[in-house]
Parts: C-alpha cells; sequence; structure tokens
C-alpha cells in the first residue's frame, strides 16, 4: 500500500448507525465486552459449553508463554458438534449444503445426509488404516466430498492437510512431504471457468517425489480420462459406497490436533500452521454466531471461499456446522457462465449472509452494476468481508449495490494463526465506517504499537499486536516450534505480531493498513516474496531475482519481479523469456503467484550486509519517486536501475 492510501485511511466522517431494527434481534449484545473485560478466562469458558463434551475440562487456561492449552482434560468429537449432535437433536432434516456444481449440476445435503456420508468416508479411512494422529493431504476441487473428506479425518482423529486445488506439484509434494501424510484424498478434476480441469495428475506428479503416502482415494467428478495405479490409487464411489453407514465418533482430548494448514512467511518455506480442538471449535462456532448474527433455522449463509483456505475451514466446515447453518456451497468462478453467477445463486437459494473478499467486490464493481441489478437480492441481511483491508469506494459499493443500504457489513480481520476473527463490527451494535474493521471482538486483547513496543493512541499508526492468548490461535509450526516463537513472539515481548500495520483513528476505529513484512497479499491470498523469488531463481536464465508486492486495483497487490539474467543470457530474448518465466512461478507454486510484471535489470538495491531494500523496488514498481536510498551499499544502483527500465520502456 502505498503512503498517500495509508494516510487517507483513517480519515472517514461517514458512519453507519445500527438499525434498531436489527438491533432488537441481535445475536450480539453489548454485555459481551464488559462480560469479556471482567472475567477473561471465564468468558470464554462460558462459550466453550455451548459445546458438546464428552468429558469437561480441568482447566480453562494452560498459558506458557507462547505455548496455550485451552481447556485441558477435556474431550470431544469435532464431527460430533457439527453433525451427529443436529441429527440427535431432532434438526437432521435441514439442508446443511446447498451444492451447485459449475456445470448447473445440484445436490442437497441435509445433516442426515452428512451424517451418512461423513460415517461411510470415516470407515472408509479405518479401512485404509488411517489411524488417529495420523495426517491426510486433501487436494480437491470445491465439492461437497471436500467437506465429507474433512469431517471424515475429524472423526477418527486423523489430522487434515488441505492444500487448495490450485497449487502446483511441487508445492504438493513439499506439504505431503513436511506433514508426513500417508494418504492422499483428491479427485479426477473440477470445473472452473466452464472447463474441466485435472487434479489426478498434479498428485500422480508429486507423488513421484519420495513420501510415506500408501493410498490416494480418488472421487470422480468430472469422469476425466484418468491415468491409474492400481496399487495405490482407489476409487471414492467404489471404496466409500460399500462401506456401513453408521460410525461412532470417538472423543478426543482438547488439545487433539485437529488441522495443518499451510501458509506463506516471510521465508520460502511455507509455514505448517496447526490447530487443535475444543479451543479452536469454540471460537470459530461463537464468533460465527454472534459476527453473522446467525439464526440457523431461517438463514441462508454462504461463504464465498475455497474449503483450501483457513477462511473455508473456520467458516465453512466447523464454525458454521456447529452452529447448524444451511449453506451454499459453489463450485466455481464468479463470471461463468455470466458474470451475474454469484448473483443468480443469491437469488436462487435466498442467500440471506454473505461472506466475500474484497477483490470480487472490485471485481464486480468492473464488470459494472447491471449485473447485481437483474437478480433479486432482497434476501440479503448481512454482508461480511475478509481477506485484504477493503477500501472504502468498494465498502460503499458493497453496501449500496449488493445490500441496498439494508445490510450491516463486517469488515473481518483475522489470520490463518488466528483461526478465528478477531477484529469486527458487532452487527446491532457497532456502528461502522466504510473501509474500518472498527476493533477487537470481545474476549480479544488488541494493541497498536510502535517500532519500539511502545502504545499508541488515537489518530496514530503502528504494528497490531495481541496480548493474551486466545481459544483457537494456532498451537505452533507444524515440525518446528521454534519457529513459532521467532516469527510471532520475539519481536515484542509478551506479545503476538500479526505482521500488519494499524492505525487507530481520531475516534478509536481500527483501520488495517496492510502487511508491514515480506508478505504479499494477492486477491486475498497470502504470498511470501521469499518463495516467488526462489522460484524465479530456480529457472535456469536467473541470476538473482527481488520481487515486490505494488498496489493493484484489483488484487489488491501485483506481484513485480526484478530479475538479473545469468551471464551469456541476451536481454533481448526479453518477452519470450518473461513469458517463460511467469509459466514457471505457476508452475513452482501455483497460479496465484504468476508475477504481473517482471523487470530485467543489471542490479539490484542492497544495504552494506546484502539485504534487499525493496521498499525503494516497490516506488519504481508503483511508479513514484524513489525514496531515501542512503543506506544503500552502492547509491548509484536505483539511478542506474530506473534509467535501465526507462530505456527498456522506450524500446517497447
Ligand atoms: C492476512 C491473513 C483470514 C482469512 C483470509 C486470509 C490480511 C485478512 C483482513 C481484513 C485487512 C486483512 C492481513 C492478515 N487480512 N483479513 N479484514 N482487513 N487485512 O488469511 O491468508 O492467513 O492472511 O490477511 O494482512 O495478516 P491469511
Amino acid at each position: 500500500m502505498s503512503s498517500e492510501e495509508i494516510s487517507n485511511l483513517g480519515n472517514e466522517s461517514r458512519t453507519f448507525a445500527p438499525s434498531a431494527a436489527f438491533a432488537a434481534h441481535a445475536n450480539a449484545k453489548p454485555s459481551l465486552y464488559t462480560e469479556a473485560n471482567s472475567d477473561y478466562e471465564g468468558f470464554w469458558e462460558k462459550q466453550a459449553t455451548a459445546l458438546a463434551w464428552e468429558k469437561k475440562w480441568d482447566r480453562v487456561l494452560e498459558w506458557n508463554l507462547p505455548f496455550a492449552k485451552w481447556f485441558t482434560g477435556g474431550k470431544l468429537n469435532a464431527s460430533y458438534n457439527c453433525i451427529d449432535r443436529h441429527v440427535l437433536e431432532g434438526r437432521g432434516d435441514r439442508v446443511a449444503f446447498h451444492f451447485e456444481g459449475e456445470p448447473g449440476d445440484t445436490r442437497t445435503l441435509t445433516y442426515k445426509d452428512m451424517l451418512r456420508e461423513v460415517s461411510k468416508a470415516a470407515n472408509a479411512l479405518i479401512e485404509l488404516g488411517v489411524k488417529a494422529g495420523d495426517r491426510v493431504a486433501i487436494y480437491m476441487p470445491h465439492i461437497p466430498e471436500a467437506v465429507i473428506a474433512m469431517q471424515a479425518c475429524a472423526r477418527i482423529g486423523a489430522a487434515h492437510s488441505v492444500i487448495f486445488g490450485g497449487f502446483s506439484a511441487e508445492s504438493l509434494l513439499q506439504r505431503i512431504q513436511d506433514a508426513d501424510a500417508t494418504l492422499v484424498i483428491t479427485a479426477d478434476g473440477g470445473f472452473r471457468k466452464g472447463a474441466a480441469f485435472a487434479l489426478k495428475p498434479v498428485v500422480d506428479e508429486a507423488l513421484l517425489g519420495t513420501t510415506n503416502v500408501r493410498k490416494v482415494l480418488v472421487v470422480q467428478r468430472t469422469k476425466q480420462e484418468t491415468a491409474w495405479n492400481a496399487d495405490r490409487d482407489i476409487w471414492w464411489h467404489e471404496l466409500v459406497e460399500r462401506q456401513s453407514d453408521v460410525h461412532v465418533a470417538e472423543s478426543f482430548d482438547s488439545e487433539h490436533v485437529l488441522f495443518i494448514l499451510y501458509t506463506s512467511g516471510t521465508t520460502a518455506k511455507p509455514k505448517g500452521i496447526f490447530h487443535t480442538t475444543g479451543g479452536y471449535l469454540t471460537q470459530t462456532s461463537f464468533t460465527h454466531k454472534i459476527v453473522f448474527d446467525l439464526k440457523a433455522e431461517t438463514d441462508v449463509y454462504w461463504c464465498t471461499a475455497d474449503v483450501g483456505w483457513i477462511t473455508g475451514h473456520s467458516y465453512m466446515v466447523y464454525g458454521p456446522m456447529i452452529n447448524g447453518a444451511t449453506q451454499v456451497m459453489y463450485e466455481g468462478t464468479p463470471d461463468t457462465p455470466n458474470k451475474d453467477r454469484i448473483f443468480k445463486l443469491i437469488e436462487k437459494y435466498k442467500v440471506t449472509i454473505l461472506y466475500t473478499a474484497p477483490t470480487l467486490i472490485r471485481t464486480w464493481m468492473k464488470w459494472g452494476d447491471e449485473f447485481p441489478n437483474s437478480c433479486d437480492l432482497s434476501s440479503l441481511r448481512l454482508l461480511g468481508s475478509v481477506g485484504e483491508p477493503i477500501n472504502p469506494e468498494a465498502w460503499m459499493w458493497y453496501r449500496e449495490v449488493i445490500g441496498h443500504n439494508n445490510c450491516p457489513i463486517v469488515d473481518t480481520w483475522w489470520q490463518t494463526e488466528t483461526g478465528a476473527i478477531m477484529v469486527s463490527p458487532l452487527p446491532g451494535i457497532t456502528a461502522t465506517k466504510p473501509g474500518s474493521a472498527m476493533g477487537p471482538l470481545p474476549g480479544v486483547d488488541a494493541t497498536v504499537i510502535d517500532d519500539e513496543g511502545k502504545v499508541i493512541g488515537n489518530g496514530h499508526s503502528g504494528y497490531l499486536t495481541l496480548n493474551k492468548p486466545w481459544p483457537s490461535m494456532m498451537r505452533g509450526v507444524w515440525g518446528e516450534p521454534e519457529r513459532y516463537r521467532e516469527t510471532y513472539w520475539s519481536r515484542f515481548e509478551g506479545r503476538y505480531f500479526a505482521g500488519d500495520g494499524a492505525k487507530w483513528d481520531e475516534d478509536g476505529a481500527l483501520w488495517l493498513l496492510g502487511r508491514v513484512d515480506d508478505v504479499m497479499n494477492i486477491s486475498g491470498h497470502r504470498i511470501s516474496t521469499a518463495e516467488v523469488e526462489s522460484a524465479l531463481v530456480s529457472h535456469e536464465s536467473v541470476a538473482e531475482a527481488a520481487v515486490v508486492g505494488a498496489t493493484d486495483a484489483m488484487t489488491g497487490q501485483g506481484i513485480v519481479a526484478f530479475i538479473i539474467l545469468r551471464g551469456g543470457i541476451d536481454h533481448v530474448e526479453g518477452e519470450a523469456l518473461t513469458k517463460d518465466l511467469k509459466a514457471h512461478v505457476a508452475k513452482e507454486i501455483g497460479a496465484i503467484a504468476r508475477p504481473r510484471q517482471i523487470m530485467v535489470v543489471n542490479e539490484l538495491p542492497k544495504t552494506r550486509s546484502g539485504k534487499i531494500m525493496r521498499r525503494l523496488l516497490r516506488d519504481v514498481a508503483e511508479n513514484r519517486a524513489v525514496g531515501d536510498s542512503t543506506t544503500l551499499a552502492d547509491p548509484n544502483v536505483m539511478k542506474l536501475i530506473s534509467e535501465g527500465l526507462q530505456t527498456a520502456k522506450s524500446e517497447d
């Protein structure tokens, strides 16, 4: 984010007070804040009682900074809480998912249906030898079997590691190896942009590497031609369909590992963020209820995120299912077959709560109001945003064109690491400002501090930190306990550092200002500069690479790479080469990491200690005058880079 934008944020005078009608029936009550402030542990303990525990906990919190354990001694099963409980309490006929495939095929799954399908899948995993404590990699299109597979793992106490279907074979292999998964659940492919794409060949390629994967369970989604390894591969419909539909869920310790989810950090190696059971389920279900104001009997809730990201885990597979929500699940892209697809689905399923990302909202704005205007969106009563700061223009458009000035907007700040929403307005309580996430939720202790760790007040910006453990916090980085402490708890003593800049405005509203570290945010997805750099230098023509995230009107940030070619490689090949390099990065990491722009340079700006000064490159990438470069080892470098690029531009 550029400095001008940062200084503009937080100067917002428009405020939208909650409507009295909404407030009268809101799940959230102002007393939640006072309760949490007066008895922090008691507050979270109270929220935990909403879950079904086979055995109650002995202690609410064991805090050994930075390692927390919540509800120790307690035992429960995640899947039982998401599914069985609803069936046993008479809610089995309620729809859990209205699934819509991209080609237009539909499936309706009630909670009873989910119990049957998940039980069969759990029995299938047991037949394959999966045991509690094992890791299962899930690499799927966005179809119900992805949810069923996750729930089946949770049911038998195996940790799932979902890898987003857009990741490459290389990324998939790395994650399978790191978690030491023994089973991969995948599909022949899925539907996207009006065509079938293949997933199974990516798994085949990944498994050419060394792993302990014994079996690959394959859902038949597209019926495309699929290469088969008879010793290893099994069709889901052959194995799962013949299983008993009865499976008794076993309870596990509150601190039993529920899942691992890999996310980008500041180094090239992704971090395996892992979450455990009792605390995670407590906070995801609680926040889902108060932030989205879910009324399970009447609402139709739609979170547009893929299950491959934390948003899909917390606000599709766990939080909403614990709350017995009826959800929409859509497989494909928002412009297939037409740019009104999402709006058509809102109309068709009478969606009442929509949770989506700013990048999609800005895309809709660009496409034009005629698409939402041609559909009946009057069922909507609440709108949510997540993944990156939402700019005030997009927020206003969301409110007016999608919400018809009738829906509270919740801008929810959180992270893979936090597991649940931490900062958000509460509908019916908080007066909102366009673009602001407003403030920490009850039970969350957030502070903005400066470089020296001094607490910052209204009207100032600094770093967002969290000061107390919270139930759904990550429990560590898989296999790297020290990395957890170093990354999150070492910069400011006693505080969790989120990596985001933030500002309290004059009225005390909180504004998120984007990442302050070497992590980019592309369409709400985290990609580290180091990861892309490492992919670039793995190409034979690249000697050195520096990557920055430059402001992008649509995707929030776009990836811009500066590269130095190896000796003997001709600059003039320029265009073919940069095309090749973009494809190379997509192949190494996945299409989301494809650079928007690659610039060939002769030098990179480095400090005397050899650290690349990305700030200066960002100035170039965003077409600004280059800032202070006095700490460069060679102060002329930026001049050379700018001049070199000028020449390159005039040659175009
Ligand atoms: C990073 C976490 C949380 C699910 C999606 C992303 C950015 C997230 C917001 C928001 C401003 C936001 C932050 C954060 N972010 N939500 N409402 N306003 N920034 O999860 O991949 O773990 O990324 O996304 O920079 O640190 P993630």
